[in-house]
């Protein structure tokens, strides 16, 4: 035993810890830097260990940090990052001083300290962006990175974590779990995404930790000053990407691991499920209601009793004896289906179940570690678990859709895929199960549990969309994940589990669906009403409201408890959550228009406020940390659910710039600065006006939803299914303000034409004086011929003067006014057109 002294990074403090040096028995570090070697895109230190570090330039703005005990590095391989990112590479200067070894970018200077490795990221004034606060920590083969932490620094990310949105303060581990009715303190959850971005004072700092081992974080749960994350396990090999502004680290996140693809239109629609609607007779009642109440609705779902003994890809013909044609009537019906496809095949030897049959046939199934298969029970009773990690076992997997295509299903929810398995201490499987790692990029070799755990339901994921897409190659695979890793937004949609029906679930909601668009998942949504337990008709009611406004809108119930359609409870009830989906069909046009964005860019369909406005603190704090209950809907919507729903309490919602518009009314909101100037004639600078506060005196049948002022948003006439086409025109409802834009995106809505130019782009944007109100339309991008002829333009918040319209200097549409209003229809056109309103 030796004792080895650690340095405390830039405070040059030494602290000494009793351990085995380098023996890998107890804590130690790399040691120093015993020689560098200069890489066109980095450099790579021998360090006095005789371990490795490399840190290299992807691009200006991204290093990857690898590092090593041994003379050489560990595959370089990744299930979460694109090849053609993890390969890019920038040239770069080296920087050497007598205390640093490092290197310049075109906007970064890397350091990394002789004596301790420690690595110091500054941008190019020399502002230090992000700094080791210990050198790196070894023990056994874990490992830990630790990080100074200013006191006004917030961390995001970690994906579906419950709580504030802002980290800091906590600690989380990273560890698919199936978590049942989870808590607020519930940790883990289902998925595990190890990308977080700090944000201080405007400047974000994207940070990702590809190892798919149990990871965890602590954001100064330990220390007050300084933030750690490691791994129990696997590879040192993280990303670190310093932006401008938070929005393009998520972009920048998206070059690394991949964006959402475009999700088919009707995803977008409301949708209908609880577990199960059993028989088929009560799949049918449901959506005869729903469209006999005239409840917009798109998607119904099966659970898992459709099925024969609970076996997937089977079906319970006793109580669904002419699936094939319900759901032909479905379709009719405008509806499409989504049908469960759990990932444990029933262990069902010599039972003409040819899941099991033609895997077991194929050797598909993940092996214990003396080389049987691994049979745990879940809902078939003993199953078996197919290796997701092969190329061939996903190829398979996708086969097993071919009958249920062809029977008529629309979409698949795979669930349970953390993985879980029943009657086990740890709820899966045993850390030595042995997968099988048979994919390009990596070495052919076995893994165990342990490092596939967290990205066995990704991987299981992406089988079943690669697989939908063979089958059918020209229409956009819809996929419903529980559990997923970093990149699995490649391939599917995601919900937030099992959670509860309370109040405090549906505050919770909303944090919980602003982090998953933060870390990647910009479509997601959290079971509206509640899964476990009994929703009362006012929580029911609230829930379909705020639903309304997130990305998957899906009402969605446990076996077992109280019915939860939105007829439950009484007409009056009835009346106010149609009001609020109906608002979401009229919406559909927006609402399609940021899902591409999502799908194009990364950037979430829901976002935290500081997404879209972090310089809106006059500190430049992040605004969520005072109203997480806020959350934008694309750029130009603002979403304020009460922040203690149960109760009737006003309460204030703030806003981050001073024109906003209440989207039900279209009046002006005249919000007053919350912290108010001693003297209120006082000259007061833009800055000094926000946070702009109103105070809200909540209502059952109320949610405040806010625009922005300068918003131009395309809205459709009602439609009761996005199948549908709609009557009447389009409407661009234009609120006068500064930086007057909006755009549109449509398409098929299902198809990939849209890859080959099928498609309709077009951008708005208004210029106000007291005289004139100019609106210009671009013109439309792309051949896709949309189903409206006329636009009606809807302006608010400005008045003509004289009522005229001029169009292209020519065309006098007749102008009306209603209310506060200003209306008038126009021919729709390809060709760019500007309007003149006087
Ligand atoms: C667990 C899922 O989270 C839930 O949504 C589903 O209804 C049940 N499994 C039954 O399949």
């Amino acid at each position: 035993m030796r004792i080895l002294r650690i340095l405390i990074c830039g405070a040059g403090v030494l602290v000494a810890l009793s351990a085995a040096v380098f023996a890998g028995t107890g804590p130690h570090t790399l040691g120093s830097v015993s020689s560098v070697t200069a890489l066109e895109n980095g450099i790579r230190i021998l360090t006095t260990s005789g371990g490795t570090e490399e840190i290299t330039a992807l691009r200006d703005d991204v290093v990857r940090v690898r590092a090593s005990t041994g003379a050489s590095l560990p595959e370089d391989a990744s299930w979460a990052v694109l090849e053609k990112s993890r390969t890019a590479s920038v040239p770069v200067t080296p920087e050497n001083t007598a205390v640093t070894v490092g290197f310049r970018t075109q906007s970064l200077h890397i350091e990394i300290d002789r004596k301790t490795l420690c690595l110091t990221v500054r941008n190019l004034d020399g502002r230090i962006l992000q700094q080791d606060a210990q050198p790196l920590r070894l023990e056994d083969s874990a490992f830990r990175i630790a990080e100074a932490m200013p006191a006004d620094e917030h961390y995001y990310g970690l994906g579906d974590k419950t709580g504030p949105t802002d980290r800091r303060g906590r600690a989380f581990s990273l560890w698919n779990t199936d978590a049942y009715h989870f808590q607020e303190s519930t940790d883990p959850l289902y998925k595990s995404i190890p990308f977080f971005m700090s944000f201080r004072a405007g400047t974000a700092v994207g940070v990702f930790l590809d190892n798919t081992f149990r990871s965890s974080f602590d954001f100064g749960a330990e220390s007050a000053t300084s933030y750690s994350f490691g791994a129990a396990d696997g590879p040192v090999d993280y990303y670190i990407f310093p932006e401008p502004a938070p929005r393009a680290v998520l972009e920048t996140y998206a070059w690394l691991t991949g964006k959402p693809p475009l999700a088919p239109r009707w995803s977008l629609g409301f949708q209908q499920s609880r577990y199960t609607y059993t028989p088929e007779s009560r799949l049918m009642e449901i959506a005869d209601r729903l469209r006999a109440d005239r409840i917009p609705a798109d998607a119904l779902y099966l659970d898992i009793d459709f099925q024969d003994r609970n076996r997937p890809f089977t079906i319970n013909t006793k109580d669904f004896a002419n699936l094939g044609e319900a759901l032909a009537k479905l379709h009719t019906m405008n509806f499409h289906v989504v049908a469960i496809t759990d990932l444990h095949i029933a262990h069902a030897p010599d039972q003409n179940y040819a899941p099991y049959d033609s895997g077991v046939a194929g050797d598909q199934f993940v092996h214990n570690p003396d080389g049987s298969v691994f049979v745990g029970p879940v809902w078939p009773g003993p199953a078996v678990f197919p290796d997701f990690t092969r190329t061939q076992t996903r190829a398979w997997w996708g086969t097993l859709y071919k009958d249920f295509i062809a029977l008529g299903f629309d979409g698949f929810w795979n669930d349970m895929n953390e993985p879980s398995i029943f009657k086990t201490p740890t709820s899966t499987m045993p850390l030595d199960v042995v997968h099988r790692i048979d994919e390009p990029g990596f070495r052919t070799r076995t893994a165990p549990h342990a490092e596939i755990h967290n990205v066995f339901g990704m991987e299981n994921s992406r089988a079943t969309y690669e697989g939908l897409l063979k089958l059918e190659p020209n229409t956009r695979p819809f996929v419903l994940t529980r559990a997923s890793y970093a990149g699995g937004q490649r391939y599917a949609a995601t919900w937030t589990g099992d959670n509860t029906s309370t109040w405090n679930h549906l505050r919770e909601s909303g944090p919980q669906l602003k982090s998953l668009g933060l870390s990647g998942f910009g479509y997601s949504g959290a079971d509206v009403g509640g899964f476990a337990g009994t929703a009362t008709a006012d929580l029911l009611t609230k829930w379909l409201e705020v639903g309304a406004f997130e990305p998957i809108d899906r009402d969605h119930t446990e076996k077992g408890t109280g019915d939860q359609e939105p007829w439950v409870g009484g007409s009056e009830q009835e009346d106010i959550r149609r009001r609020f989906i109906e608002a979401r069909y009229r919406l559909m046009p927006y609402l399609y228009t940021l899902a591409e964005e999502t799908s194009r860019t990364g950037i979430p369909m829901m976002r935290p406020l500081f997404l879209d406005y972090p310089e809106a603190a006059t500190d430049k704090h992040p605004m969520d940390n005072d109203v997480d209950n806020e959350f934008l809907l694309g750029h130009d919507l603002l979403v304020a659910p009460s922040p203690f729903p149960d109760t009737p309490d006003a309460y204030s919602v703030e806003f981050p710039t001073a024109e906003w518009f209440d989207y039900w009314t279209g009046e002006r909101v005249e919000p007053a600065p919350r912290n108010p100037h001693p003297d209120p004639n006082a000259p007061r600078s833009p800055a000094e006006l926000v946070p702009l506060a109103t105070d809200v005196h909540p209502t059952l049948d109320a949610l405040p939803v806010y625009v922005r002022g300068g918003a131009i948003l395309a809205l459709q006439p009602l439609v009761q299914s996005t199948q549908e086409t709609p009557h009447g025109p389009l409407e661009l409802h234009v609120y006068a303000g500064s930086d007057c834009r909006g755009s549109l995106y449509t398409d098929d809505g299902s198809s990939f034409a849209y890859k080959r130019g099928e498609y309709l782009r077009q951008s708005f944007t208004c210029f106000v004086t007291a005289e004139c109100l100019t609106i210009q339309l671009s013109a439309r991008e792309g051949s896709y011929t949309p189903w409206w002829k006329e636009i009606r333009v809807v302006v608010y918040g400005w008045q003509p003067r004289h009522g005229t319209v001029r169009m292209d200097g020519a065309t006098n549409p007749k102008v009306e006014r209603v209310g506060n209003t200003v209306l008038f229809t126009i021919p729709a056109s390809s060709a760019a057109a500007t309007l003149e309103i006087e």
